[in-house]
């Protein structure tokens, strides 16, 4: 059955409106684990729009569960990753204008980079995701490079509006995913899950972590986030195969 991750940058996000110390995503984090979350993910951006060196050092420390650190492929963060060794980071673009991550990580444009992180985060005992379309392409180069896991790109999915367009995107979700274990890789998937959305995909067989992060936050700045973590799994067990 798939496991949820909670990403809790938008918990920092509150906390840079104002520039101030609440509310605290270490203390966020502990909620979620709580509540029965199977990570933590972070985004530490080359900008620190929200999460921030700090957090990531104090969260290395204090989270018991997995420590996913999303991150793009530029050398500063390579270092911080292989400084601060959370136990997976997921490789994704960065474009510093954009409101949240938009497109998959072109891994077959940049597979030398690629393959180059991925060496490096093994040396320090990191397992290494891509976050990619739904591509074969993307998949393929994920595999050669020596990747352990993708996270395939949900933002299309979550996007669609009529029945036939969510159903297209739920085929290539499913058919990327059985290409992908044909390739001996791990398959996680999120961007864009709602507590509305998550069903369908969450009953794709064999996909192993989901990474949800604004839905929950959203919902927690009413609910509080250990109820918001809580409500996301009872979802996914529900509709997981
Ligand atoms: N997965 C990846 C790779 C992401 O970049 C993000 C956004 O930071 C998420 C999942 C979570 O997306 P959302 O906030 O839409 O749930």
């Amino acid at each position: 059955m798939a496991v949820l991750n909670v990403n809790i940058d938008h918990v920092a996000t509150v906390r840079q409106a104002r520039l101030t110390d609440e509310p605290d995503p270490v203390w966020a984090a502990a909620q979620c684990e709580l509540a029965g979350a199977n990570g933590i993910t972070i985004h530490l951006r080359q900008d620190r729009r929200h999460i921030n060196d700090r957090d990531l050092r104090l969260l290395k420390e204090t989270v018991a569960c997995k420590l996913n650190l999303e991150m793009c492929m530029a050398e500063p963060i390579v270092k911080i990753a292989e400084q601060t060794r959370p136990e997976q980071v997921t490789l994704v673009p960065e474009k510093r204008a954009e409101l949240t991550t938009e497109g998959g990580l072109d891994c077959v444009k940049y597979k030398r980079r690629l393959a180059t992180v991925v060496k490096r985060m093994h040396k320090r005992g990191i397992l290494v995701s891509t976050f990619i379309a739904p591509e074969k392409e993307q998949i393929a180069a994920s595999a050669q490079t020596g990747c352990d896991a993708i996270e395939l790109h949900t933002g299309m999915y979550a996007n669609a509006k009529s029945e036939r367009a969510i159903r297209r995107r739920l085929a290539e979700l499913r058919a990327g995913k059985d290409f992908a274990m044909e390739n001996k890789l791990i398959v996680h998937a999120g961007h864009g899950l709602t507590y509305r959305n998550i069903a369908a995909v969450a009953s794709i067989e064999d996909l192993c972590e989901f990474n949800i992060g604004h839905s929950i936050v959203a919902r927690a700045v009413l609910v509080g986030i250990r109820q918001a973590t809580a409500q996301m799994i009872e979802l996914i067990e529900k509709f997981s195969p």
